[in-house]
């Protein structure tokens, strides 16, 4: 995490300061740019400019200045905006859909171009084709909101606010993987923007090997201005949060112990369990619990979490900063949940404790990640992560902080160090204690902190890397636009 402390730091500074300014080739492009599609090119101070800007998840993507934010309203849009980027070699850029992506230079660009997906959406369902057509700008309540009565539904967000763009390109995983996989699985095709700017029908069926890159890949490959999503049937389900208080933990763990290797039984249950540690001791633990029917379970793992006794209550978020780690599920070890939470708050509470720490909170959260996600995946073709069904189970970790001030960022990003060094030890650990082999444990780019090196966790990170490379052999993408890389 080092490496991304040092980054972050100057660029923070920078921005704080104000010392920089758009080059007069990025000044160029944007001017170029607002020629060939007028009126879609906005600058600083604009109320366009101020809107895009100020709508990221992390308030301290917030204070990053792009030269002028383009909002194209069509593909043909992108197209032309990517051309006019290949003739200006030193001009960096970033594609941006919902901005929920925390991490800086993502989905935004300090003095670049940043390019908005908001205009182009919509969601039209096919039921000839039992297809649902998506595209990226907005969030996912759009999209389930479209869908509202249709009987269907897509593997998406599980949180409606959520954008749409950088989910699907990033894996995703949604409350209906077990179901059918991490959500940009059931993607059949992709209308892109490639960095030659020209526009493609990426087809699953056609091109498996482009297709699988671009499920779990991030914005390496070009700009996506349309998925054809799969439609599944779906009625009513049963869902929600209930907050717990932490003197629970123990039945909660165990629930959960029972809960992870239950996928293949009950795939229609999915949770997610956040462990949180926030300021004045308070830590009561949240769990997300969906059902896909219209009641819960009466029996069986889901059902024993529901007669868990709970409380209530809510937290708002500030920076947002989130750490991936996999785990595989260790039967003989019911008591690494407990264990992961208490060397979370272990690793915090200095700062958590300080004055400086006002309002902050960190949480860790379990999200099971059955084998059936990967057998899910294999039958649509398989994604960039590379999972499959002979993996074992595993457990997705989430470590993430939510700080008010910038100036605890260094702090922020040490703790995440700390935790992924005890993690991996850890880790050796159990495996040896269970006379496990080294399991396949990908990372969830979605979660990610922005200096992990996600892809390169890919089974397939050598024929990906070389794909990407193929596509992009001019290095749009790679090194002129930010996200996660080959
Ligand atoms: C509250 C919250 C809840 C979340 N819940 C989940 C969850 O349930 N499951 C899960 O898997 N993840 C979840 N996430 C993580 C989420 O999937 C990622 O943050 C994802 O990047 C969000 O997509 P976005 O469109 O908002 O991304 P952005 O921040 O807009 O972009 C993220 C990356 O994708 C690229 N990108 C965006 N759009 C395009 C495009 N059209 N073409 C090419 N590249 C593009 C950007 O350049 C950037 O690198 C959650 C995040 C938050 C903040
Ligand atoms: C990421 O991991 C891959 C595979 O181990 C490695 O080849 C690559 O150099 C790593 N990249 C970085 C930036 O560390
Ligand atoms: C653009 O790139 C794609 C993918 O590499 C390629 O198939 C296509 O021929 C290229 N188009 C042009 C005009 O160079």
């Amino acid at each position: 995490m080092l490496h991304l402390t040092r980054i972050l730091a100057p660029l923070l500074l920078w921005i704080r300061f104000g010392c920089t300014a758009p080059s007069a080739a990025t000044s160029e492009a944007c001017k170029e740019i607002s020629t060939a599609i007028p009126g879609r090119v906005s600058y600083p101070a604009s109320v366009a400019y101020i809107s895009e800007t100020s709508k990221y998840w992390s308030t301290v993507l917030r204070e990053i200045q792009p030269a002028c934010v383009v909002l194209p309203t069509s593909t043909e849009q992108v197209a032309i905006t990517i051309q006019i980027l290949n003739r200006y070699p030193d001009v960096n850029f970033a594609a941006k859909s919902g901005g929920h992506d925390p991490n800086p230079g993502h989905g935004s660009i300090q003095d670049g171009v940043l390019i908005a997906m908001r205009e182009i959406t919509g969601t039209v369902y096919s039921k000839d084709e039992n297809i649902v057509y998506v595209r990226p700008g907005g969030e996912w309540n759009d999209v389930f909101e479209a869908l509202d009565g249709q009987g269907v539904a897509v593997v998406g967000g599980r949180l409606g606010l959520v954008g749409i763009g950088g989910y699907l390109l990033q894996g995703g995983i949604s409350f209906l993987s077990s179901q059918y996989g991490l959500a940009g699985d059931g993607v059949k095709s992709w209308e892109i923007v490639l960095p030659n700017g020209t526009i493609a029908n990426i087809d699953a069926a056609e091109q498996p090997d482009l297709a699988v890159a671009l499920r779990g890949s991030g914005s390496q490959f070009g700009i996506v201005t349309r998925f054809a999503m799969e439609a599944h049937p779906i009625g009513q389900v049963w869902g929600g949060i209930r907050i717990y208080d932490n003197k629970n933990a123990d039945q909660i763990f165990e629930a959960l112990h029972n809960f992870i290797p239950n996928g293949p039984e009950d795939p229609k249950a999915a949770i997610i369990l956040t462990n949180v540690d926030a300021i004045g001791g308070l830590n009561p633990i949240l769990i997300f619990f969906f059902y896909d029917g219209p009641s819960a379970p009466t029996d069986g793992a889901l059902a024993d979490f529901i007669k868990i006794p709970y409380l209530s209550s809510t937290t708002k978020t500030q920076s947002y900063a989130s750490l991936t780690f996999t785990v595989p599920y260790l039967k003989d070890h019911p008591e690494m949940y407990d264990e992961i939470s208490k060397k979370w708050k272990e690793i915090t509470a200095p700062y958590l404790n300080s004055p400086v720490a006002l309002a902050s909170q960190c949480s860790v959260d379990f999200q099971p990640f059955p084998a059936k996600i990967g057998a899910e995946s294999q039958k649509r073709g398989g994604n960039a992560l590379g999972i499959s069904g002979d993996d074992g189970d595993r457990l997705l970790l989430e470590l993430q902080c939510a700080w008010t001030s910038a100036s605890d960022d260094s702090t922020l990003h040490q703790m995440s160090e700390d935790i992924t060094n005890w993690l991996e030890g850890k880790l050796h650990e159990w495996l040896a204690d269970e006379a496990m082999e080294y399991p396949y444990l990908p990372w969830l780019m979605n979660d990610a902190m922005g200096d992990q090196n996600v892809t390169g966790k890919y089974k397939d990170y050598a024929k990906l890397k070389s794909l990407q490379a193929q596509i992009d052999n001019k290095g749009l993408f790679k090194s002129r636009a930010g996200g996660f890389k080959y």
